[in-house]
């Protein structure tokens, strides 16, 4: 079966055998069939780029459900299924009135994949509001729990892209949101400018959110019109000395200071400045509104687009001295 639908790139490499799981109990079964050694899990498919044919069995979570876990009378905590579309969870606390997770409006793929890079847009980060996720272990399919600390968040890091790589599958998160004193995140320009234009004084959950998503339609592409995996690249982190370096000779920049005295340069800046922005090879591009994101035409291959992301990473470090790297899953 192709797993071009299950993935945002739109890339269509193959399944050898392919399983949908809608529950926890069918899940066990599955990791204990030794009919199929290789199993491989697949969920919003929204960021990993398949270059090759998958050899194995193919696990798609699709396991759905959100409820209240215990509430007061300022926070609630949830708990929602890792098959839960992401943006539907956002939606379904805004109707509720929960707030938390507005800033995280419309980011593509499903909650169970949310931890696993500490999803983050307009100075929010998942991290902020998680409380914890259960988790199956592959080996014994037993199901175990991981707090916030032991989740190891970073930028766009967790323990499930280090040491627990490959180990476990996250089968729900759990979430602490806020009822009424909503700590509303505006602190950043381009949710202010837009919030602005639409004469918001007082902004809403709401509001912030449709401020988001206008952001986000205004430079990110959708993957149902054009196949993509949002961020390609994580922005680099830099030394103090490295960036006074840096600065010195592209005093035009735009940087972020971090809190342990290093320096973010933002990815999508280094890239069109090296004048990859818009271009096309075949198939496979860099968008024409935002160069962080690469892009699939139509039917590049997996190994196109990782050659182009390859090249850029290549031309940067060459330009600039400074080395970025994918946010991507690559399978290989
Ligand atoms: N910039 C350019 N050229 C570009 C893109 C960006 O010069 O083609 C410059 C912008 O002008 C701006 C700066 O780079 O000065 C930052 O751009 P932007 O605000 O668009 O954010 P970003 O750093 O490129 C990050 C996240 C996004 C997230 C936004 C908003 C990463 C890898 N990406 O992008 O996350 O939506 O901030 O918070 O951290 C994702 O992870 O898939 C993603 C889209």
């Amino acid at each position: 079966i192709s797993l071009k639908p299950y993935n945002t790139f739109g890339i269509d490499a193959k399944a050898r055998f392919f399983v949908d799981i809608t529950g926890l109990a069918q899940l066990q079964k599955v990791l204990e069939l030794k009919a199929y050694p290789k199993k491989f899990i697949i969920s919003g498919g929204s960021n990993m780029l398949l270059t090759k044919d998958i050899d194995a069995l193919v696990m798609h979570i699709k396991l759905e459900g959100i409820h209240i876990v215990e509430e007061n009378e300022d926070t609630v905590e949830i708990k929602a299924m890792a098959g839960e579309n992401w943006h539907g969870l956002v939606v379904w606390c805004l109707e509720k009135g929960y707030g938390g997770i507005e800033n995280l409006s419309l980011i593509p793929g499903n909650v169970g994949t949310a931890p696993i890079q500490n999803i983050g847009a307009y100075g929010v980060e998942l991290k902020d509001v998680f409380v914890s996720c259960t988790v199956m272990e592959m080996a014994t399919g037993e199901l175990v729990s991981f707090n916030k600390e032991q989740c190891q968040f970073g930028y766009r890091e967790s323990i499930f892209k280090n040491e627990a790589k490959g180990k476990y599958i996250i089968t729900s998160v759990n979430l602490r949101l806020t009822k009424h004193d909503h700590h509303i995140h505006t602190g950043y320009g381009a949710i202010e400018a837009e919030l602005q234009k639409n004469g918001v004084v007082y902004p809403s959950i709401q509001d912030i959110s449709n401020a988001v998503i206008a952001i986000r339609r205004g430079k990110l592409p959708d993957p149902k019109e054009l196949g993509n995996s949002g961020s390609f690249f994580k922005n680099p982190v830099i030394s103090r000395k490295a960036f006074d370096k840096f600065i010195k000779k592209n005093p035009e920049a735009p940087h972020y200071e971090t809190e342990d005295d290093q320096f973010k340069i933002p990815a999508g800046w280094l890239i069109e400045q090296c004048g990859f922005k818009g271009k096309r090879f075949g198939d496979a591009g860099v968008h024409d509104k935002q160069a962080l994101v690469l892009v699939n035409y139509g039917n590049a291959t997996g190994a196109e687009i990782l050659a182009l992301s390859e090249k850029i990473m290549k031309t940067v470090k060459d330009t600039f001295g400074i080395e970025i790297q994918a946010e991507v899953n690559i399978i290989k």
